[in-house]
């Protein structure tokens, strides 16, 4: 039998991380050029109900039921189980691999995780639709990263950017004019959890003052909507520099992402931010098409760890 096979893009915040957790308005657009991808093979040789799983990637070859009962994964699969009514699943590997860097703002964990409720659901003949594999996805995030606001699941799962707000409806966004992107990670892996339970704690000393930065994201949140459907995109970077500072206020940058940030900038690009947790992790530059290639070679001469070009609207085929 072939196998089954899902994949999923990474993503990255252009605007709205943390203060999106506190019910402010994020923007997340998917990244194409990484991926993950979970392939289910049956195995009709092997012990009834045996399944198996494999990430080469971080060495992990075991049997479901060896596995530790709170590993995502095994939760991941065990929901799929739960989802669908299914006491035994019939005997198969589930071989997961993903280009997508951990603890680095492009949404690994959730994308590996939609690939594979995607996968196993096929695999077993019931495919899981996008509101299914997004509200389960969402489950698994929480077992990742303890309180997530849901904007990775969601705009991995729908594979479009998205404007998001905890417990609004969805909305998905049309960006009117070519807009590039480079994603520029620090090398730095860090914890989305740890990072959004500091600004927590900061928070409950100083609400007053948090809540005002909270709200002065939220307010360039919704003029970078407005800039990216109207296709007026010369006032982005200069939003994406103040939403820097103001992550900056939030303490979840450092010493290499501000210098990420200022390289980008003195070589030309129009605005540069941390993106996703912060405290490592990517920063992201918005360039114009002249410019990719000059920015790029400055940031990696500043010690970027990896550069990536993605393009908005996404043009499938595009590397
Ligand atoms: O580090 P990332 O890209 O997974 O993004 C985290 C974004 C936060 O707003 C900091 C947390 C969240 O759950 O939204």
């Amino acid at each position: 039998m072939p196998a089954i096979s899902a994949s999923a893009p990474g993503k990255v915040i252009l605007c709205g991380e943390h203060s999106v957790v506190y019910g402010f308005p994020a923007i997340a657009i998917p990244v194409f050029q990484v991926q993950s991808r979970t392939a289910v093979f049956a195995m009709p040789g092997a012990a009834a109900g045996e399944v198996r799983v494999n990430a080469p990637a971080i060495g992990l070859l075991r049997k479901l039921n060896d596995m530790d009962p709170t590993d995502p994964l095994r939760q991941t699969i065990e929901l799929v189980h739960e989802e669908l009514g299914i006491d035994h699943f019939p005997s198969c590997e589930i071989r997961i691999s993903s280009s997508i860097p951990a603890g680095s703002g492009l949404g690994s964990s959730a994308s590996v995780t939609v690939a594979t409720l995607r996968a196993l659901s096929s695999f077993l003949g019931k495919p899981f639709n996008d509101s299914q594999v997004n509200r389960l996805a969402f489950e698994i995030e929480k077992l990742h990263h303890g309180t997530p606001s849901g904007i990775d699941n969601t705009v991995i799962t729908y594979q479009k950017p998205v404007f998001y707000r905890k417990d609004f409806p969805i909305e998905l966004l049309e960006v009117n004019a070519p807009m590039h992107l480079l994603i520029a990670d620090s090398g730095v892996a860090a914890s989305t959890a740890e990072a959004v339970r500091g600004v927590h704690f900061r928070w409950q000393k100083d609400k007053a003052a948090y809540d005002k930065i909270f709200t002065a994201i939220g307010n360039l949140v919704l003029s970078t909507r407005e800039l990216l459907e109207t296709g007026r995109l010369e006032g982005l970077g200069d939003l994406m520099n103040q939403n820097h500072r103001l992550l900056q206020e939030l303490q979840v940058s450092n010493r290499e992402l501000d210098q990420l940030v200022s390289v980008a900038l003195t070589a030309g690009a129009k605005g540069a931010k941390l993106s996703g947790g912060g405290l490592g992790g990517n920063i992201i530059a918005l360039v114009e098409k002249e410019q990719i290639e000059s920015v790029t070679n400055a940031l990696i001469a500043a010690g970027a760890a990896q550069v990536i070009h993605t393009q908005l609207p996404f043009v499938r085929g595009m590397k």
